[in-house]
């Protein structure tokens, strides 16, 4: 008798969480393995989790054997072949959106896949990929997976040199690219980039080109092909890779507080198991949900909750090249009623900026559709929040508030829709298998409700970052050595009198833009390549969109600032500079020229004193007696933006 598929494992009820969360906490094993079970394993493994939270190594389903196309792709094709897997938004409404059927979404892989065998790529090279928002896109980060290379996507908003700094660290052999993109009212030539940026990359050998927009660009003979030409007669059908549990499935570029992105790796079948999990639970997924996660492909979220989590679950996921405000305030609403789509996942820098817009633009839309709503990025405030559920939800549907990162491959705490506590400025209970501490400044576990300290995670989950790409050392310093015993997230957190987490933000030298992170270290080294700079220092302060914005105080060469003028020539330089070694969406949004920094005796710069005067709080600088030259301060008060 053939043996039945077990059901993914579903919690219903408050009392499923917690019997759930019992067991993955003190049975992990035991939980994960039931969790496991209903996917398409070509090898079951030897042994469920080992785990190493000392030198961060971990690993989970070890000696199992897949390949996670067969499960977003090949194991549907039986009951959902006609089903929707994909639907394609475009940036102008006026252009054809495009759906392809979970048949379509494999075919095409499969293709895509031959192409890149053609191309010479094999198990295990790193392929980069700087593409627009198109089901290219989607099609060919599986079609890496399909054979076993491991894709690395880059937002396409980076400039070229943060495109050779990925592509380098990497050592990719093949970038896939696209004539250019369009984005709200802007178009971008991305080809062009990438000609730049490999101009100082050496690895790369092969650079296949989609045609999106139609646009001619230079060929680069040799080494660039264009994917429909390629495409032309490749077979329709192309075998999976078979995979090792812990193979790398992808390679994501993230800031951090020191030095350049590192490169967060994730692996396949625990990867998998968690983004499967979390997105079927979180969002409590129905047959014939049409799910919209607004994120990019080129961010972690468009990886987890774009492609993976929900192809994995059979769902139909929307896929929208365009943004919220183009061509006018109301697309996102217009495009949930144009599909009606149920569940709708996007970040609070958008709500916000919507928030902004006359109310009209969202009531004049019926957004019936509509069943749970999902936040991500940043910690999203109450008045956000409200209007979210008021008018959007209209008072009917859960808000979930997701708190991860890129380095836990999914959702770690948050509500469940219906089921756990969905509450203001709350991200919530952690999900199963996730065990949160709350660490005062010694390492010290915080008990009890109602307190403040680091947020760390005491327990390995099946998402956990392997290592970063390259430099393990890296990692384990990063993650695992701060706290030992612990993976060490980052961010300050607050549990609740009810046990709920709030996420308070970033105690390290980390700025969250609009959801996107970024190292001060990182736009300092930046704007310290401009001639006119000396020395530079950037710190986060409160936006009402963005949730933080970028102040750099810059010191520059003496003489080149005399006149007014000369300081409007800088800043834009520096700005320019700053485009050009990260891209536009690390521009600050105030620089100020100053003649000084406020530094201590052994020459570390108080950046307390400085964010506090971004924030405009001057009037608790707190002790600057230790200061070199207490004076500096009154003079970046005085000229502050
Ligand atoms: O500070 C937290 C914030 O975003 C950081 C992770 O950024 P990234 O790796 O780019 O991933 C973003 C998408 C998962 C976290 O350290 N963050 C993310 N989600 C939330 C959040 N802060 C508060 N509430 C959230 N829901």
């Amino acid at each position: 008798m053939p043996e039945t598929p077990a059901k993914h494992p579903r919690i219903r009820s408050i009392e499923g969480y917690h019997e759930a969360y019992h067991l993955s906490i003190h049975h992990p094993e035991e939980f994960w393995a039931s969790v496991a079970a209903p996917f398409t394993w070509r090898r079951k493994w030897d042994k469920v989790m080992s785990s190493d939270m000392a030198s961060g190594h971990n690993t989970w389903f070890e000696g199992a054997r897949l390949n996670i196309t067969e499960n977003c792709l090949d194991r549907h094709l039986a009951s959902r072949g006609n089903k929707l897997a994909l639907i394609y938004e475009p940036n102008d409404p006026k252009t054809r959106h495009l759906r392809l059927t979970y048949r379509e979404l494999h075919q095409e892989v499969c293709k895509f896949a031959n192409v890149l065998h053609n191309n010479g790529v094999e198990k295990g090279d790193r392929v980069c990929l700087y593409m627009p928002m198109i089901p290219q896109l989607a099609i060919a980060v599986l079609a890496c997976a399909r054979i076993g290379a491991v894709h690395s996507v880059i937002f396409a908003g980076f400039s070229a040199t943060a495109i050779a700094d990925r592509v380098n660290d990497a050592q990719a052999t093949v970038v896939l690219t696209a004539d250019g993109l369009n984005r709200g009212a802007k178009q971008i030539p991305v080809k062009r980039v990438v000609d730049e940026a490999l101009e100082t990359c050496s690895s790369v050998r092969r650079v296949i080109v989609v045609e999106h927009l139609g646009w001619p660009v230079h060929m680069e003979e040799g080494r660039d092909v264009w994917y429909h030409e390629e495409a032309a007669d490749v077979p329709k059908t192309c075998p999976a890779e078979e995979m090792d549990a812990e193979d790398p499935l992808f390679i994501l570029y993230t800031s951090g507080s020191t030095g350049k992105p590192k490169g967060v790796v994730h692996s396949t079948a625990g990867y998998m198991v968690w983004a499967d999990y979390t997105f079927r639970n979180v969002f409590q997924v129905e047959e014939n949900d049409v799910y919209w996660c607004t994120a990019d492909v080129g961010w972690v979220t468009g990886h987890s909750y774009l492609l993976y989590g929900p192809l994995l679950a059979g769902s139909t996921s929307l896929m929208f090249e365009g943004i919220p405000t183009y061509p006018d305030a109301g697309r996102f609403w217009e495009v949930i009623d144009k599909h009606s789509v149920s569940i709708f996942y996007t970040a609070p820098t958008a709500i916000r900026s919507l928030m902004a817009a006359p109310l009209d633009n969202v009531l004049s839309y019926s957004l019936d559709s509509l069943r749970v709503l999902g936040s991500v990025g940043e910690p999203i405030n109450e008045e956000a929040w409200y209007w979210y559920y008021q008018h959007v939800g209209k008072e009917r549907c859960p808000v979930v508030d997701t708190w991860w990162q890129t380095e836990t491959g999914g959702i770690m705490i948050s509500a469940m829709a219906g089921i756990t506590p969905s509450v203001p400025a709350r991200a919530g209970l952690p999900l199963p298998g996730v065990l949160p501490v709350l660490l005062n400044q010694d390492g010290s576990e915080i008990e009890g409700n109602d307190q403040e300290g680091y947020l760390a995670i005491k327990q390995s989950w099946p998402g956990i970052l392997r290592t970063t790409y390259g430099d393990h050392e890296r990692a384990r310093q990063t993650y695992f050595a701060p706290y030992p015993g612990y993976y060490f997230t980052g961010d300050g957190a607050r549990r609740d009198e009810n046990g709920l987490y709030r996420i308070i933000g970033r105690v390290d030298d980390v700025i969250n833009v609009s959801g996107h992170r970024f190292g001060t270290a990182e736009i300092e080294n930046a704007i310290n390549q401009n001639p006119h700079v000396v020395e530079s220092a950037v710190v986060g302060y409160p936006h009402d969109v963005k949730g933080q914005g970028i102040y750099a105080y810059v010191i520059c060469h003496e003489g080149a600032v005399g006149k007014e003028a000369d300081k409007v020539h800088i800043e834009a330089s520096i700005i320019e500079t700053i485009v050009a070694e990260i891209g536009k969406i690390a521009k600050p949004d105030k620089i100020q020229i100053v003649t000084g920094l406020p530094k201590t005796r052994s020459g570390k710069i108080m950046r307390r004193i400085l964010r506090k005067v971004a924030e405009g709080e001057t009037s608790s600088l707190g002790d600057t007696s230790t200061l070199l030259d207490p004076a500096v301060v009154d003079e970046i008060i005085a000229g502050k933006k």
